[in-house]
């Protein structure tokens, strides 16, 4: 018997050509950053079972493909709020990028600029908003959260709209912070790491010499003014910021920050179908139905697991916009197939910057355009506009109600 053979394994050196898919640049990183950085990037809440969800959800669906269509030639950009998109993918919001790579949010924004789609800089991101939103050719985009006294958000959304921000982005799943267990097993209080978080960064002197060594402790520079003096070494600002979110956030607040807002409008992180016609109701420009990548409520469902109902709720009035788990060209044609316009990555890019800075988050968005490419001459379409539902069936018989969606007999 030959078992499991062959033995294969990604791929975790430094040459970023070896990187075949998303997962060799998940290797690689896992290779060079320390054990509380990885916890940071991979975990979820809990038991995680809402970060396994995204995975399975995208499991479940199996293609049907045509035949005997002419794919000699394919394209696989979309349009977005008017613009093409090289892929149907946009760069999601992520915090503590720099813990990632030395001003990991201006190389992620630079691959994204180079690529041809949106990046998000996150409130939690390290690098300022003046210097991001500046990089050449960026479509760039803002992701608020709401916390602290009013003033706070006008400032920030003051400040996005005069730096040319194309859409904001309203997060609103993460007024209470998730129960992140590991971040209590790798810190010592809410100011410092714990000693063996400290000794095992030391292990790793590729990231220790390169990151904090060499730049010190990353800042929340677009929000640390707003952080008591005494309160903003890193972790500790990061602590009270999160302190400080807006428990009472309502429809009310959106309402108002559209009022104020006169560019896109993006609320990120529904998770119910009423909620989604709501914000089509309100003048959001899209949703983005996602669960915070598994870290926040666990054992909630996937976006995925929502999408054709949402699309059905909204019709086209409004762009629908999805993340959790992608990774391979075949995930975002799933999406895409049931109802999405575009797809959110936070750990796909996050991967590449983390292994390679700037051309690692770009290795990460080549692989995926390959592989989409790829992937729609499989299945024999031409462009976006020929995916559809009818592309899908259930892997699971039993669930196939849930859509409507069921194989040809
Ligand atoms: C390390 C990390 C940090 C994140 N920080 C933020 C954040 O600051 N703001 C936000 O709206 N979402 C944040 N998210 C959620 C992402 O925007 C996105 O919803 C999620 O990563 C999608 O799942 P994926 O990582 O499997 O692609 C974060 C996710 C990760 C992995």
């Amino acid at each position: 018997m030959l078992g499991a053979s062959p033995q294969r394994q990604f791929y975790a050196g430094t040459n970023l050509d070896h990187a075949v898919t998303v997962e060799d640049l998940r290797a690689m990183a896992h290779r060079r950053l320390p054990g509380f950085v990885l916890e940071y990037l991979e975990a979820g809440g809990e038991d995680e079972a809402t970060l396994a969800r995204n995975i399975a959800a995208l499991a479940e669906w199996r293609f049907l493909h045509r035949s005997l269509v002419d794919v000699s030639r394919r394209d696989v950009s979309t349009v977005l709020f008017g613009r093409k998109l090289t892929i149907p993918v946009i760069i999601a919001p992520t915090g503590l990028n720099e813990l990632f790579w030395p001003h990991a949010d201006l190389r992620l924004a630079e691959a994204a600029a180079e690529f041809g789609i949106p990046f998000t800089q996150s409130t939690m991101s390290n690098d300022a908003m003046s210097r991001v939103a500046r990089v050449p050719g960026l479509r760039y985009w803002w992701q608020l959260y709401v916390f602290g006294p009013p003033n706070v958000r006008e400032t920030l959304i003051n400040r996005a709209r005069d730096s040319g921000c194309e859409a904001l982005v309203v997060t609103v799943d993460a007024q209470i912070y998730g129960n992140r267990e590991w971040h209590k097993r790798t810190t010592a209080g809410p100011t410092s790491l714990s000693w063996s978080s400290q000794f095992d960064a030391l292990l790793h002197p590729r990231w220790f010499a390169r990151g904090i060594l060499t730049h010190g402790m990353p800042r929340f520079e677009n929000v640390v003014e707003f952080v008591p003096k005494h309160r903003r070494g890193f972790f500790d600002s990061a602590h009270w910021i999160r302190s400080q979110m807006d428990r009472a956030l309502s429809w009310d607040t959106i309402a108002r920050i559209r009022e104020r807002w006169p560019r896109k409008l993006v609320i990120k992180g529904l998770l119910d179908v009423e909620d989604i016609a709501r914000a089509a109701e309100i003048g959001a420009d899209a949703v983005a139905i996602s669960n915070h990548g598994g870290r926040q409520l666990d054992w909630a469902v996937a976006p995925l697991d929502l999408l054709p109902a949402a699309r059905q709720a909204v019709g086209d009035r409004i762009a629908i916009l999805v993340d959790g788990g992608f990774r391979r060209g075949t995930d975002v044609i799933k999406a895409l197939a049931l109802g999405a316009d575009a797809v959110l990555v936070g750990r796909a890019t996050l991967y590449g910057v983390a292994a390679a800075g700037k051309d690692g988050a770009k290795r990460a968005l080549d692989i995926l355009r390959e592989e989409i490419m790829r992937d729609f001459g499989l299945l024999e379409v031409r462009s976006a506009a020929e995916l559809g539902p009818r592309l899908l069936v259930r892997a699971n018989p039993w669930l196939r109600h849930a859509t409507g969606i069921t194989a040809p007999a």
